[in-house]
């Protein structure tokens, strides 16, 4: 009984050590990166599982893998990685924030409203954490995820029809203030959320973030950029660039800032199914084209009105003069009332990366009309 006891004591003391807050690939394994291609179900495909297939692609993989089962199984990365909120939920010491224009609502069979009218930003993220690291997932779907309260994971209906897009990132600890700060400047619509006060003295920018959603409106505070870049290294030591803005911007994110910044041009994929979309643009030197036709992965090919994720590639490899080699996953659309809300995208510049979204690009709206080879 004895050697039992201590045989329980023992797993539960290296269960908590083996099992940090991070991203979780489809094996379970803690991986530094992931992102994730969630494909549009498929026309005439009868699978059970249409529309919750999806592409895989993590820190030290050669390209985009397929997912194993569906998206919606809590075994996969995503369930792995966005489960440990209902896993955690004990844990005092554990630090969370789920901010979605899309909201769920409290009950199942939701219905699917766009904020359309709402100043907050058009952002989706989950973010979870304790006192060593966490993970801040940066995705497209709506109502997307569910409340910790609810207590289990699952992919909603909402996200099945249209393609979706995931990036998952494992920070140290001390990324969180500048992620927090990020988040202030996006004022995202926070509908879930907790800072322990362990983590709140030590992290304030996040710990304002989720207290403005419960102190329901009008923290007076200081004045926010309207926009601010920063590099946020992982946990083991990959850069990424954070762009991120609020309403006050007031411009397109790619064309006017993520292009000249990277100083690259932009193959865009993102909703065109929402009104007042910005047509490709070549002015101010940088060439920023709308995608329309999508194969990631060599699966199949689809328009982009049939993928609601947001996402920006260069059209060239790292090392040519004008830059590149460039991806950016995020929140934002280009459309006009979208230059007017908070959000944002976060770029990576890594040739793995960039072959597997660089490829996915087919066919791309020319500037001035038409369509061209991206
Ligand atoms: C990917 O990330 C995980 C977790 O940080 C790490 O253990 C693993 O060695 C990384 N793999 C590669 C190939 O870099
Ligand atoms: C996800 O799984 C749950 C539980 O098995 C099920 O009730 C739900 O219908 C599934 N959702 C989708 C979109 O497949
Ligand atoms: C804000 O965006 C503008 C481009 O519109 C850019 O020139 C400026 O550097 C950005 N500010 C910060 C703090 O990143
Ligand atoms: C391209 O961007 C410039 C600078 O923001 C803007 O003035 C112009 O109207 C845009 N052109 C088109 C076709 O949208």
């Amino acid at each position: 009984m004895l050697v039992f006891l201590s045989w329980m004591i023992l797993c539960v003391l290296l269960g908590s050590e083996a099992s940090p807050i991070s991203c979780y690939n489809d094996g379970g394994d803690a991986t530094d990166w992931f992102y994730i291609y969630k494909l549009p179900k498929e026309h005439g495909r009868k699978s059970p599982i249409a529309g919750e297939m999806y592409l895989l692609l993590e820190n030290g993989s050669e390209g985009w893998t397929e997912g194993k089962g569906s998206l919606n199984d809590t075994t996969g990365a995503l369930g792995r990685t966005v489960g440990q909120l209902y896993s955690q939920g004990k844990n005092t010491e554990v630090a969370y924030i789920l901010y979605n224009d899309q909201e769920p609502s409290e009950d199942f069979g939701a219905k699917l409203v766009e904020n359309g009218e709402s100043r907050a930003g058009h952002t989706k993220g989950v973010l979870l954490l304790d006192k060593n690291q966490g993970f801040w997932l940066v995705h497209s779907t709506p109502l997307f995820p569910a409340t910790q309260k609810t207590g289990q994971y699952y992919y909603p209906s909402s996200g099945v029809i249209n393609g979706q897009n995931f990036i998952c990132v494992t920070y140290p600890l001390d990324a969180f203030q500048t992620i927090g700060e990020q988040l202030q400047i996006n004022e995202p619509n926070v509908y879930d959320c907790n800072i322990p006060e362990s983590l709140a003295s030590l992290l304030p920018a996040l710990a304002d973030v989720c207290r403005k959603h419960l102190s329901s409106q009008i923290v007076p505070r200081v004045k926010l950029a309207s926009n601010r870049s920063v590099t946020l290294t992982s946990q083991g030591g990959t850069n990424f660039i954070s762009f991120a803005k609020g309403a006050l911007f007031d411009d397109d994110l790619y064309h006017a800032w993520v292009a000249p910044t990277l100083k690259s041009d932009l193959l865009v994929q993102f909703w065109i199914r929402s009104r007042g979309i910005l047509p490709s643009n070549c002015s101010l030197g940088w060439k920023v084209l709308d995608i329309t036709r999508i194969n990631p992965g060599d699966t199949f090919t689809f328009k982009a009105s049939q993928d609601h994720s947001k996402w920006a590639v260069s059209p060239k490899a790292a090392g040519h003069k004008s830059g590149g080699g460039w991806v950016c996953v995020g929140d934002i659309n280009r459309n006009e009332a979208e230059e007017k809300r908070g959000g944002g995208t976060v770029c990576l510049q890594d040739p793995v990366v960039w072959k597997a979204y660089r490829t996915a690009a087919l066919e791309c709206e020319a500037c001035g009309g038409g369509t061209v080879q991206c």
